[in-house]
C-alpha cells in the first residue's frame, strides 16, 4: 500500500473515494456533510460503525473519540469494507487540529493497513484489493506548530509497525504441513540476508550439544526436526540490550497426553511467539533502532509415535534442573526452560521477554482479546504494558504468588511440568519459567501469554479472523522507547 502526507486540502485531492471520521458527539450536536441522507442510512456515528454513500464517493465511519487506538480500528473496520471493491485511491483528512496529531497519523496508517490484511493462501479464487494509494490531508496543518519531517516519520514507523504485524500473521496463518521447524529457521534466514541481521540456526547435533535435552524430548516424536534460531540486529553503541524468546511450536498435538479433537484444531497458532519475534525483528531492523535486539526461537512440533516423551519421564533441562513429566501438553514451558537458558548464557540482556501461547488459562483468565504479562519485577512488566498501552494491544498483569509456585513441586525431580491444582494455570506456567531464569536475571524478565489473543476465530477491531500478530505492536513500541532515552 502506498502512502502520501499532502498539504492540498482535501477537496483538492484527486481520490475515487473519500473516508470521513465522524466523532460521535459531532455527529449529535454540529453540522456534518451528508447528515440527512446519513441518518437516512441509519447511521448513528458509533464507534466502528460504517456507512458508504456510493453516489457521493464517501465512506462514513464513526468514533468515539479522537484517540489512536479509536482511530485505528475505526480505519481497519473501514477498510475491511472496501475488499474487493473498485476503489483504487482513498483520501482522507488528517485530524491536525488534534494535540497528539503525529500518533494519529500513524494510528490511521496502522489502521489502513492492518484492516486490509487478509489471508488467501489456501483459496483458489484470490481477493481483489484495488486500493493502494491512501492520500492523507495536512489541511489546517498551518494552524498549529506542526512538523512535516515529524508526521512523515510517524507514518514511516506506523506502516512499518502494521507491515510486521502482517507478516507474523501470514506465518501464524500457515497451516503446520507447510510451516514446521526448518521453514520457520529459513524465514529468520531470509530475512537476516533482507535486512542485515545476523542469524546463526542451532540444528539437532548443536542442540544436543547445547545439553537442550527438554527441547529434543519434546521434538523428538515429530518427522520436523527441531532448530533453535537466533538472529540479531546489532548497532554501534546501543541504548540497551534485550533479549526476546518466542515459542515456535509449528504444531502442537498435545502429545501422548493428546488433546481432544476440538482443542487440537488451531493448534497451528502455537507458533504464534516465535512469529511475533520474527516480526518484532523484521521492524527492528528496518526502524533501525537504537536498542540491541536478539531474538531467539524454539522451532518445534509437539507429535505422537513410538518415541514420543512421555508422562513419567524425568528429563534434564540445560540448566541443569530435572523436570518431572506429567502431562506432554504442558510442552511450550519445556521448550521455553531450554531457549530461554540458552539466550542467557549467550546474551547479558538488560531486558528479557518471553512471548507464548502457554496456556488456555490465560485465556480463561482474561479473554481472548488480552495478554496476561508476568513476573518477578514490576519495571520490565511496565515497559511492555506502556508499549501495549501505546500500540493499541491490550495486555494486564497476573501477580505471581508464593503459594501457587509450592503447586509445582515433585516428589522425584526438582519440579514437575504441571501445577498439581487446575486453578491459576497461567500463573504457575510462569512460575515454572522463573525456575528457568539465572538469579542475576530475575527483575529483568517478563513473560508475555499470548494465547488469548494471538488467534481469535472472528474479527475484533484492527485484527481479522484468525492470526492477530499478538506481541509485534506493543512490544516495537516499548523498543523505540528505549530506543530513543
Ligand atoms: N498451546 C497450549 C496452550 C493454548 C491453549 C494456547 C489454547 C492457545 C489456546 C499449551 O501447550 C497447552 O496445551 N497447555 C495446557 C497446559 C496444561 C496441560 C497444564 C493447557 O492450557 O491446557
Ligand atoms: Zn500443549
Ligand atoms: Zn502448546
Amino acid at each position: 500500500m502506498n502512502f502520501e502526507l499532502t498539504i492540498s486540502p482535501i477537496n483538492e485531492i484527486d481520490a475515487t473515494l473519500e473516508l470521513i471520521v465522524v466523532v460521535n458527539k459531532n455527529f449529535k450536536h454540529k453540522f456534518v456533510q451528508d447528515k440527512k441522507l446519513l441518518k437516512k442510512v441509519g447511521f448513528s456515528a458509533g464507534q466502528d460503525e460504517i456507512a458508504l454513500l456510493i453516489e457521493k464517493n464517501r465512506l462514513y465511519v464513526g468514533i468515539d473519540s479522537i484517540s489512536g487506538t479509536n482511530m485505528r480500528t475505526a480505519i481497519a473496520t473501514a477498510m475491511r469494507s472496501l475488499t474487493s471493491t473498485k476503489y483504487k485511491s482513498l483520501k482522507i483528512a488528517s485530524y491536525m487540529n488534534h494535540p497528539k496529531c503525529t500518533a494519529i497519523i500513524r494510528a490511521m496508517v496502522e489502521g489502513f493497513e492492518l484492516g486490509a490484511y487478509y489471508f488467501d493462501k489456501y483459496k483458489t479464487k484470490k481477493t481483489k484489493q484495488n486500493l493502494q494509494n491512501i492520500i492523507i490531508s495536512l489541511e489546517d496543518y498551518s494552524a498549529f506548530e506542526l512538523n512535516i519531517e515529524k508526521c512523515t516519520l510517524a507514518l514511516a514507523k506506523g506502516q512499518i509497525t502494521a507491515e510486521a504485524t502482517n507478516f507474523t500473521r501470514d506465518i501464524v496463518n500457515t497451516t503446520p504441513e507447510d510451516c514446521y521447524p526448518k521453514v520457520l529457521a529459513n524465514i529468520a534466514e531470509n530475512l537476516a540476508q533482507e535486512f542485515n541481521l545476523n542469524c546463526k540456526i542451532l540444528k539437532p547435533k548443536q542442540l544436543r550439544a547445547e545439553k537442550m535435552e527438554t527441547l529434543l524430548a519434546v521434538a523428538r516424536a515429530s518427522r520436523h526436526k527441531p532448530r533453535v534460531i537466533h538472529l540479531t540486529h546489532k548497532p554501534k553503541n546501543p541504548k540497551a540490550v534485550i533479549s526476546l524468546i518466542g515459542k515456535g511450536l509449528t504444531y502442537d498435538s498435545g502429545g501422548l497426553s493428546l488433546k481432544p479433537s476440538n482443542s487440537m484444531v488451531g493448534m497451528k497458532l502455537d507458533k504464534s511467539g516465535a512469529c511475533a519475534v520474527l516480526g518484532i525483528m523484521k521492524a527492528v531492523a528496518q526502524m533501525n533502532l537504537d536498542v540491541e535486539v536478539h531474538g531467539f526461537i524454539g522451532a518445534v512440533e509437539n507429535m505422537i509415535g513410538g518415541d514420543a516423551y512421555k508422562p513419567d519421564d524425568v528429563l534434564v533441562a540445560k540448566n541443569g534442573k530435572t523436570i518431572e513429566i506429567r502431562n506432554t501438553d504442558a510442552e511450550g514451558r519445556l521448550v521455553l526452560a531450554d531457549v530461554l537458558a540458552y539466550a542467557q548464557q549467550e546474551v547479558n540482556a538488560d531486558y528479557i521477554f518471553d512471548y507464548a501461547t502457554l496456556t488456555g488459562a490465560s485465556v480463561v483468565a482474561v479473554g481472548h482479546y488480552t495478554s496476561s504479562v508476568m513476573g518477578n519485577a514490576n519495571e520490565p512488566k511496565d515497559l511492555i504494558l506502556r508499549g501495549a498501552k501505546l500500540s493499541g494491544e491490550l495486555a494486564t498483569k497476573l501477580d505471581f504468588n508464593p503459594h501457587l509456585k509450592k503447586l509445582l513441586k515433585s516428589s522425584i525431580a526438582d519440579i514437575s511440568n504441571i501445577s498439581s491444582s487446575p486453578y491459576g494455570g497461567a500463573i504457575t506456567a510462569g512460575l515454572f519459567i522463573d525456575e528457568f531464569i539465572e538469579e542475576k536475571n530475575k527483575n529483568k524478565w517478563a513473560h508475555i501469554d499470548i494465547a488469548g489473543p494471538a488467534f481469535v476465530e472472528h474479527t475484533w477491531g484492527e485484527n481479522p479472523h484468525g492470526a492477530s500478530g499478538a506481541g509485534v505492536r506493543m512490544t516495537l513500541r516499548m523498543l523505540e522507547k528505549l530506543s530513543n532515552d
